[in-house]
């Protein structure tokens, strides 16, 4: 029995060394983790469980027969995070290049089967060369297979990509399928070819960094969501999320303790909104007042800044905010800001997750260069978002909420349950200078007609009161107090049911 035992630790000890101690070392040399080391620290210390530890390929092509690495090079298996279960893959490069062979794909599969059936996040750490050049077709099958299974927990376990390395060519569509992307910035790229086709086929000198790098993802393409200065940030940072979600979409997000008294007044804010309309503030004041102990977790935080998107906790409790940012093109709504806002509506809504949407907008952003790449079908993702939501949706306006952006932006035309404005609130069809321009045509030519009309203008429209006379705004609030009133009405909304009509699926604009 002891001679098994033995046996058994050498096999374990011999897997865990993946592609040995020069591999490891290179590994460590570009300031990488190992696919175990990363694991470890994701989890909580001692809760992982692995799966498949002994599995080896079956490729015989190319003499592979005689390099059979135990684990096949992917670290598959499940954990906790602050005592709540995830599956977990994590690639492991020093293993033939952490190369996705049919086993390898298997592996995967296996633990998002059991993310599905138990209701728990799968959060895959990405660092391979792709597909297993040797195996071919079964390689590409292996994809296919991991690919169907992304799209099938879309929407009802939270998925998560961190990538940590090379995720190149179709294999950057497994992370893409997942709800967030987090990278590492220096040591991992992502694209769909890289430098040399691209040099190839354009005449583009471009870098794997450039091309495809955590910058480039973060800040350009949007294709990321965060971008962190090496592995255990990152690893940090993604358990810091996961306190945030729930586990599946028939579970409430979690409840923590809190020590923020919820009835907590703010003073400050009553001076948040400045004198002159045109004046920007930060919005990020505001969500920070908000907040439980002050904790935001940004989603995007460096692509369209326009707009903000992350969660915070209201009595221990996780709610997604929306937040026009007036410091950025003074908080104008373009394709970009839709985009980002929309897609993270979304996510809240299939994650029972419920919305705050703070508001000073003054409209959307003109141009050909916003028309000629589709604002309109792009400005809409973010209308359809909002409008298929049924999940409790807050609504403060702070300042302006102005013509299609007003209506877009979780107002009460869109089921929004509680929408308060702030007495700076100015909501109407546009600003007044612009309103004067247009109904007062005639008189463009005397400046002093046209301040008349602009401040009679103002004084008729550029209040919260019409739209609250009207009911589109449900009460006009002390800026003061809104974490109290905000969190009185998510609580008052916990038990909130609403009725779709049978679809088979919904076609958001794309
Ligand atoms: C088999 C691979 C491999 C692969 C790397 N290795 N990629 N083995 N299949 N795809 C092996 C290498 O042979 C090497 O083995 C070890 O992993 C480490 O690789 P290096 O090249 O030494 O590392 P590095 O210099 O860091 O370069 C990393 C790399 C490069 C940029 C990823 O390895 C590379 O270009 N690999 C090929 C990438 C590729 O073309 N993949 C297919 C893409 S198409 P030894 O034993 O020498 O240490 C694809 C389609 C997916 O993925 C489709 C989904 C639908």
């Amino acid at each position: 029995m002891k001679d098994i035992l033995e046996q058994l630790e050498d096999r374990r000890a011999a897997a865990r060394l993946g592609g040995g101690q020069n591999r490891i070392d290179a590994q460590h040399g570009r300031g990488k983790l190992t696919a175990r080391e990363r694991v470890d620290l994701l989890l909580d210390e001692g809760s992982f469980e692995e799966f498949d530890m002994f599995v080896t390929h079956r490729c015989t092509d190319f003499n592979m027969q005689d390099q059979k690495p135990a684990g096949d090079g992917v670290v598959t298996g499940w954990g906790t995070i602050n005592g709540r279960v995830v599956y977990v893959f994590s690639q492991d490069f020093t293993v033939l290049g952490g190369s996705v062979s049919e086993t390898h794909s298997k592996k995967i599969c296996k633990i998002m089967d059991m993310a599905m059936q138990n209701g728990a996040p799968v959060i895959g750490i990405n660092d391979s060369g792709g597909a297993r050049i040797q195996e071919g077709v079964d390689s590409l099958a292996g994809y296919g297979e991991v690919f169907q299974r992304n799209i099938m927990a879309s929407g009802v376990v939270p998925q998560i990509s961190l990538i940590m390395g090379p995720c190149a060519g179709g294999a950057v569509y497994s992370p893409a399928m997942t709800d967030f992307i987090f990278m590492v910035k220096d040591s991992s790229y992502m694209f769909v070819t890289g430098p040399d086709v691209v040099k190839t086929v354009t005449n583009e000198h471009v870098s794997a960094e450039e091309l495809g790098g955590a910058t480039t993802h973060t800040r350009k393409s949007s294709v990321a969501d965060a971008a962190f200065e090496n592995d255990v940030e990152a690893l940090a940072e993604v358990r810091r999320l996961v306190d945030f979600l729930p586990l599946n979409n028939r579970e409430k997000p979690p409840v923590r303790p809190f020590f923020d008294d919820p009835d907590r007044i703010e003073p400050s804010l009553d001076t948040l909104v400045p004198d002159n309309p045109n004046t920007p503030y930060d919005m990020k004041e505001l969500i920070h007042k908000l907040a439980d102990e002050g904790d935001f977790y940004e989603i995007q935080e460096e692509f369209a800044k326009n707009i903000i998107t992350g969660f915070i906790r209201l009595e221990g409790r996780t709610v997604g905010v929306v937040a026009n940012q007036p410091l950025v093109l003074a908080g104008c709504l373009d394709i970009d800001s839709s985009r980002k806002a929309a897609r993270f509506v979304r996510f809240c809504d299939a994650f029972e997750i419920p919305l705050l949407t703070l508001i000073d907008v003054p409209g959307f952003l003109p141009g050909t260069s916003q028309e000629y790449a589709g604002v309109i079908k792009h400005g809409a993702k973010l209308l359809y978002a909002y409008g298929e939501a049924t999940v409790p949706m807050v609504t403060v306006i702070t300042r302006k909420a102005y013509g299609g952006a007003y209506v877009v932006m979780s107002s009460k035309h869109l089921r929004a349950d509680f929408n308060y404005a702030w007495p700076t609130a100015e909501i109407a069809v546009m600003g007044a200078k612009g309103a004067t321009e247009i109904i007062h045509r005639a008189d463009l030519g005397d400046a002093e007609k046209i301040a008349q009309h602009t401040s009679d203008y103002e004084e008729r429209f550029a209040n919260p009161f019409v739209a609250s006379e009207r009911g589109f705004v449900d009460e006009v609030i002390q800026p003061r107090s809104t974490r109290k009133r905000v969190a009185r009405a998510f609580a008052s909304l916990r038990n909130k049911s609403v009725q779709m009509p049978w679809k088979k699926h919904d076609n958001i604009p794309l």
